[in-house]
């Protein structure tokens, strides 16, 4: 051991250096040296993530309603006694920026009264923009911007979020869910990025570059985490946070690549699954988190655990006897930082465990490694503390701009019967349903609060769908009638203001929620909203269904009586107007399926289904579906070879038209199918996207480079096997097929 001048830690940690850090680079020579300065307590309190309550005033486990306030006693407990090195959430309200500057500078101030003075990480739920400040741009929900098909959009917002999570003194954000959204029963649906695995794997890299750009110590980008690895949106009875199932090969084919594109787009923490796999709890599972995800997929980031999802290994799954062995068993199996989140005791077992010789030392080095290389590329050991005059744009005109354009992006118009859609501004319209004035059914959970169930309050100030058409048309040609989520609405008043209408806007669809909150028995929308639907259609008048929900509610019992249905999806607090600019025509509806919309309850399925599947699939809409307010005819489909080798490079080109009469943009979307494998081969799989915007009368040819290597299908150990045959391109409607040799 050397002594060294470490500008870091202060001095105690100058003291010891071991001989091999003067070899390495500036950051890991600032992790060893500090590492080699930490006891045993102190290095397993890094591996600690408390929720805030348990440092705030107010009752435990779940605090106030109060503004909420440091409790000194208790963080110090936390942080000096215990030496906790993370914190993360909000109380049961959001709040405001100066409430979380002081909140994050406070415990900050408590970090430098520490020994080592290693400064807390905060993190935060920032799933559709930073959730819980107050006046913070709350974005689409994630399905909503898998619907817009747009990776440049994605890190925009990303980006956004960014700023305005630094803004509240936050670096690190837990987000984005790279899980996909196959099973849409699950009530986490709406977090997703949809069913297919290249949309998914492509918005999540975006998301992730979005929010760290290539340098974290930027005071404008955040620490990204993808979650939750891997497979907890599969649940089989479709509740959250129970078993999960899925294939070795459906895990290696579909799942796993998304996480393995955040990874490579540089994610700085994933979270892991908060339920058994497979048979096995994820939290346990060291094939999983070491083997799969440190080893094979090379992260070197933070492996953190869900909330009590360590403790959950005794308490709910059964294979630890007590919270001592849960430790034990998720530390050994390679977890980093524990969401505990109220409880000090797992600091004082861990300690235990590794004095016993049970968890071994190195584990908890290699754990702390990461957790100190994460805060020191956050620059929260070496940067200067964050400057609140730096954040002019939180909350401001600028953002709100980009969520109108990513909302707007995302509607995606499904049915639009004699192009009754976009309506004149002249017209007079019965605004209705329980979503019409609501700035909740909008947002849907982590919006606020948790279950964003006090929405309407935060965002006051903002537009629900009734108030953005009314400043539209003038509130002389709007009429509102309301209605409850699942009470019987009051259908004579409904129907006679029906009548004074030219055309009925019916926003339908789903109450906020988040977790558990979200389970359901069945996917058919509540009676009332059914009864409300076909009362409005037999009046003759044109109805317009709105649909703002976090996953597809059943609509087969009146959809065939709806003139045109606009899916919304949950687009967040620029929603309201978004909708009004589509329906009237000051843009045009973009967005396009990111799943599977399905026609009853139990007709689930995804469109990369397999072939023996194929006489079960009859959707409502299927993935990849969207109108626009133009038309769009393909032609010359091409490909540049007709027979290929593994390393080649497949160029498929097709030319688009607008044949109709508006501007538009299309999505263009590239399948290619396998037509025979040894492992069952799907009927189709997306291999590339891409938008354009034409005028009218406009024709642009599009090309996609397409990597034969690419087309290879995992076998059980996730090894790729590309095997020779007949391939087949699918373009809009246009086939072309090629060899592989
Ligand atoms: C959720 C996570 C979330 C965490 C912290 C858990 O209940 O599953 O997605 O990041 O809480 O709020």
């Amino acid at each position: 051991m050397k002594s060294f001048f470490c500008a870091l830690c202060g001095l105690l940690c100058c003291l010891v250096l071991p001989a091999r850090a003067g070899t390495l680079p500036p950051r890991e020579q600032a992790i060893e040296r500090t590492l080699a300065a930490m006891t045993l307590p102190e290095k397993v309190g890094q591996m600690t993530l408390l929720t805030f309550n348990t440092v705030a005033q107010g009752t435990l486990p779940f605090g106030t309603k109060e503004p909420h306030r440091l409790d000194p006693e208790r963080l110090w407990a936390a942080i000096g006694e215990h030496h906790v090195g993370a914190i993360f959430n909000t109380g049961l309200h959001a709040l405001t920026l100066p409430e979380w500057r002081s909140v994050v500078t406070g415990i900050e101030a408590a970090a430098a009264r520490t020994r080592l003075k290693i400064p807390v990480l905060y993190g935060i739920d920032a799933v559709h923009g930073m959730s819980y400040a107050c006046g913070a741009t709350l974005f689409p929900q994630q399905i909503g911007l898998a619907a817009t098909w747009d990776p440049g959009l994605v890190g925009e917002i990303a980006r956004a979020t960014a700023y305005e999570a630094r803004a509240a003194f936050i670096p690190l954000v837990f987000a984005p869910s790279v899980d996909l959204g196959r099973n849409p029963v699950h009530s986490r649906f709406y977090e997703t990025f949809g069913e297919d695995t290249l949309l998914a794997s492509r918005l999540g890299a975006a998301m992730v570059r979005g929010f760290q750009g290539n340098n974290l110590a930027n005071p404008y980008r955040v620490a990204a985490t993808l979650k939750h690895f891997v497979g907890y949106t599969m649940p089989v009875t479709g509740k959250d946070r129970t078993p999960a199932a899925v294939p070795e090969v459906v895990l290696q084919e579909n799942f796993i690549p998304p996480f393995r594109a955040g990874i490579e787009a540089g994610a700085a923490a994933v979270m892991l699954a908060n339920c058994e796999l497979n048979g096995v709890p994820v939290h346990a599972d060291r094939h999983l988190i070491t083997d799969v995800l440190k080893n094979s997929l090379g992260f070197r980031g933070v492996v953190m655990s869900d909330w009590g999802s360590v403790y959950s290994l005794s308490d709910s799954h059964h294979v630890a006897r007590d919270r001592r062995e849960a430790v034990k068993l998720a530390v050994n199996a390679g977890l980093d930082l524990a969401m505990v989140p109220f409880d000090l005791d797992f600091t004082t077992l861990l300690v235990d465990l590794v004095k016993k010789g049970e968890v071994p030392m190195a584990r908890i080095d290699d754990a702390v490694r990461r957790v100190l290389g994460l805060k020191y590329d956050l620059g929260l050991l070496t940067g200067p503390p964050p400057n609140a005059g730096d954040y002019p744009d939180f909350g401001s005109q600028r953002f709100a701009d980009l969520n109108r354009r990513a909302a707007r992006a995302s509607l995606t118009l499904l049915k639009n019967e004699k192009s009754v859609l976009p309506l004149p501004k002249t017209a007079r319209v019965l605004v209705t349903g329980f979503g019409a004035d609501s700035m909740a059914a909008l947002n849907g959970g982590w919006t606020y609060t948790w279950r964003g169930q006090d929405t309407d309050r935060y965002a006051a100030d903002k537009s629900t769908i009734l108030k953005a058409i009314a400043a539209k048309l003038g509130p002389a040609r709007v009429e509102h009638v309301a209605a409850t989520y699942d009470e019987p609405a009051d259908l004579g008043r409904e129907v006679a203001a029906a009548r004074r209408a030219d055309a009925v806007v019916l926003c339908l669809g789903e109450e906020p929620y988040a977790e558990n909150f979200g389970n359901i028995d069945d996917l058919s929308l509540p009676e009332s909203q059914t009864a409300l639907a076909r009362a409005l259609a037999a009046t003759g008048k044109p109805v317009i269904l709105v649909l703002t929900e976090g996953r597809p509610r059943i609509i087969r019992p009146f959809v065939d009586q709806m003139a045109a249905v606009l899916l919304a999806y949950l687009p967040g607090n620029e929603g309201g107007n978004a909708i009004a600019d589509v329906l009237f025509g000051d843009a045009g509806p973009e967005g396009r399926l990111p799943f599977t919309y399905p026609r009853g309850p139990n007709g689930l399925g995804t469109y990369d289904h397999k072939i023996s599947e194929g006489y079960a699939q009859d959707p409502e809409f299927p993935f990849g579906a969207g109108l626009s307010y133009s038309r769009f005819r393909y032609s010359g489909l091409a490909l540049d070879k007709a027979q290929v080798t593994a390393t080649d490079v497949l160029t498929v080109s097709v030319a688009v038209r607008n044949d109709g009469r508006r501007p538009a943009t299309e999505t263009v979307q590239l399948y290619v199918s396998d037509l025979v494998a040894s492992i069952p081969p799907p009927v189709k799989r997306l291999r590339g996207f891409r938008k354009v915007a034409l005028a009218p009368g406009e024709q642009a040819r599009v090309s996609f480079s397409l990597p034969i290597k690419d087309l290879a299908f995992m076998d059980r150990n996730g090894t790729p096997i590309l095997e020779p045959g007949e391939f087949e391109v699918a373009v809009g409607g246009l086939h072309r097929k090629f060899v592989v040799r």
